[in-house]
């Protein structure tokens, strides 16, 4: 993007779109839509599920007679699944390509078109079936990425099961504790995952966390890294086998579902206890992931579009799976990742398949930042025509590199702020919208986002203090599955009326937001949210450690890193052995992402007089700065 043009001033640095972009545009007049949203909230929904098919149209748009409870398209009848599939055989795009997956060492590719993906859809949905598994069960999905995750997510809505994906780089603690909340019947997985030219071996995890687990009946096996895995007779069965039988038939009807019913849950970490199922549903979700990928990526079919997430995070889960093929474009799933076998590996991937559209993390971005200019300018990246981010605030100067050494300065960089639970983009631009490198610039069509202090009141611009939302949205969790009243305290009674988002941030004079990061106890590790809860608990499990806290603090590359401080045991002396043990322990039991940077032994830790831990304290010691308010430590 180049500082050309100038349709209005504006403060600060500002990067104005092009006359070819603004030509490109589907939406050429942002502000008029805003406009009209905000005039008619309803009307704008309506008009946007209008354009999606219904077995049922709605009712009513928006049902907020017992708020917080929100209901969206109340009475309608749909499936997610018949729009992302099913609609698209009655037209052209149903010999269009609809997934491209490459493997990790860019051996293997397997291509999808939307016939071939109702296929594989629906021998994967027959087999569920088969399996006891019906409208409502819950099945847990841990897997790698691989083009069968897309069609164990798919299957499951087609079937009207609802889907709970564990992120595949999480280990047995995590993994258990999801299932056993969730109570799901079904496990599918893969026998192992490549990562970094390593194997990671879900099966032997699932095994391990199923220990524990009563509820799960089946577990299905995808043959992936072709290691000897132990399969349980009667428990186990190999996908593979099973596509190989008469009811694995590329024919499945999709089933009918309330707009209400739903469609998936997604464990998030929050600022206490264990982690919450965010209960996504069929309706709402649909027209939120459809509508705002459409707008603020500009998405059409001659795209390829490539979000680098998992599917295992919500990104993938809106921006993988559901938003592009609701949208009928082409999507690409990597298997591996920006830096293995050489830092190369993304633009060869962009290159090779002439990606149009790439949204990604700033993590990534920085990290690739660092292996300097030379890796993408071996690569013909001229494909593309919009960039994204997601996760974190971007920093202006990887904001800068990607625009110039990535974009060529012709892509404008969307940077999109939401959430697990907002399901959707919330805070974006749109292609034609004028850019600030480090703001997400206005809340989407129909959103009113405020800054509020502590007591609720508005803040004034440029000053900090906690982001709300003030207008229900389609995507919007529904509940927590499961506790309708940690979903009312957490998100709706600190400030009544407003959903709390968790973030503090800023509102310019231009009325763009800027993103300065969690208030709560969520650490974003890599673009990966993690809360201290759960680090805590690993460390605790371990048997030399008393008590422990976990804090976040900036880090280079990875946004934030996870910093430890560790009270022992009487009989246990501190060491540096112990704290890599320590280190080890959490990612055994966690999963990698969540091994800590460091462990402190310390002979206290700061405590109020109720015994809670203050972590803000920690942080602030780590980091050298004012302690602030002490008044409710104990002595
Ligand atoms: O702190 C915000 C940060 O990520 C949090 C949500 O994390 P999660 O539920 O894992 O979803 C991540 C992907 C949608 C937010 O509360 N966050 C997300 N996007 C941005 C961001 N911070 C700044 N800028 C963003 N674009």
């Amino acid at each position: 993007m180049a500082k050309t043009g100038k349709p209005k001033q504006m403060e600060g640095e500002v990067y104005y779109p092009s006359e070819q972009v603004i030509a490109q545009a589907r939406l050429k007049d942002w502000d008029a839509l805003a406009e009209k949203a905000e005039k008619d909230l309803e009307g704008f929904w309506a008009e946007e599920a209008s354009e999606l098919e219904w077995f049922k149209k709605w009712d009513k748009v928006l049902d907020d007679s017992n708020k917080p409870f929100y209901k969206w398209f109340v009475g309608a009848k749909t499936n997610i699944v018949h729009n992302a599939i099913d609609r698209h055989l009655k037209t052209h795009r149903k010999n269009q390509l609809a997934l491209i997956w490459e493997s990790e060492d860019g051996k293997e590719e397997r291509t999808f078109s939307y016939y071939a993906m109702n296929r594989e859809v629906s021998r994967m949905a027959n087999i569920i079936k088969a399996m006891g598994v019906s409208k409502g069960d819950r099945v847990t999905i841990y897997m790698g990425r691989v083009p069968e995750i897309v069609f164990a997510m798919l299957a499951c809505a087609k079937i009207g099961a609802i889907h709970s994906v564990v992120f595949g780089g999480f280990s047995v603690d995590s993994l258990q504790g999801r299932i056993e909340d969730s109570r799901s019947k079904l496990v599918i997985t893969c026998d192992g995952a490549y990562q970094n030219g390593k194997i990671v071996e879900l099966k032997a995890i699932v095994d391990e966390a199923l220990k524990r687990c009563p509820t799960v009946e089946n577990v299905i096996v995808v043959k992936r890294v072709g290691q000897q895995v132990g399969m349980e007779a009667g428990r186990d069965h190999w996908y593979h086998d099973m596509l190989n039988l008469p009811i694995a038939n590329g024919k499945c009807p999709t089933e009918e579902m309330d707009a209400e019913d739903p469609l998936f849950i997604l464990y998030t970490s929050g600022s206490t206890g264990k982690p919450k199922a965010i209960l996504h549903t069929h309706g709402g979700y649909m027209v939120g992931t459809y509508s705002t990928l459409k707008y603020v990526f500009d998405v059409n079919d001659m795209d390829r579009w490539w979000c680098t997430a998992d599917p295992g995070w919500i990104t993938g889960h809106s921006y993988i799976v559901y938003g592009p093929m609701i949208n009928g474009v082409t999507s690409m799933l990597f298997e591996g990742g920006p830096a293995y076998p050489y830092p190369n590996r993304w633009w060869q991937v962009i290159e090779r398949f002439g990606i149009t559209i790439f949204y990604t993390a700033p993590t990534a971005i920085r990290g690739l930042m660092r292996f300097g200019e030379s890796w993408p300018q071996k690569h013909d990246l001229s494909s593309l025509r919009l960039l994204g981010t997601v996760g974190e605030p971007i920093n202006p100067e990887a904001w800068k590199w990607y625009n110039r050494v990535i974009g060529k300065e012709k892509c404008p960089i969307i940077d999109t702020w939401w959430q697990t639970e907002t399901g959707m983009f919330m805070i974006t631009p749109t292609p034609v919208v004028p850019l600030k490198p480090g703001s997400g610039t206005r809340p989407f069509f129909g959103q009113k986002a405020e800054i509020v202090d502590e007591q609720g009141n508005p803040a004034p611009d440029d000053t900090e203090g906690y982001l709300t939302l003030l207008k229900p949205w389609p995507a919007m969790l529904r509940t927590i599955y499961g506790d309708d009243e940690r979903y009312v305290n957490q998100y709706w009674s600190k400030y009544p009326g407003r959903y709390t988002t968790g973030d503090s941030a800023k509102r310019d004079k231009d009325g763009y937001f800027w993103i300065i990061g969690r208030v709560d106890d969520v650490i974003k590790v890599s673009g990966h949210r993690l809360g201290t809860a759960e680090v805590e608990s690993a460390l605790v499990s371990h048997p030399a450690v008393a008590e422990a806290a976990a804090i976040g603090l900036p880090h280079d590359v990875k946004g934030q890193a996870i910093h430890t401080f560790v009270l022992l045991r009487t009989g246990h002396a501190p060491s540096p052995e112990l704290a890599e043990e320590l280190r080890q322990h959490v990612a055994t039991h966690m999963g990698p992402i969540a091994r800590p940077e460091d462990v402190k032994f310390v002979d206290k830790l700061p405590k109020t007089r109720s015994g809670k831990i203050m972590r803000r304290v920690l942080k602030a010691r780590a980091q050298g700065l004012p302690e602030g308010d002490i008044s409710t430590l104990e002595e």
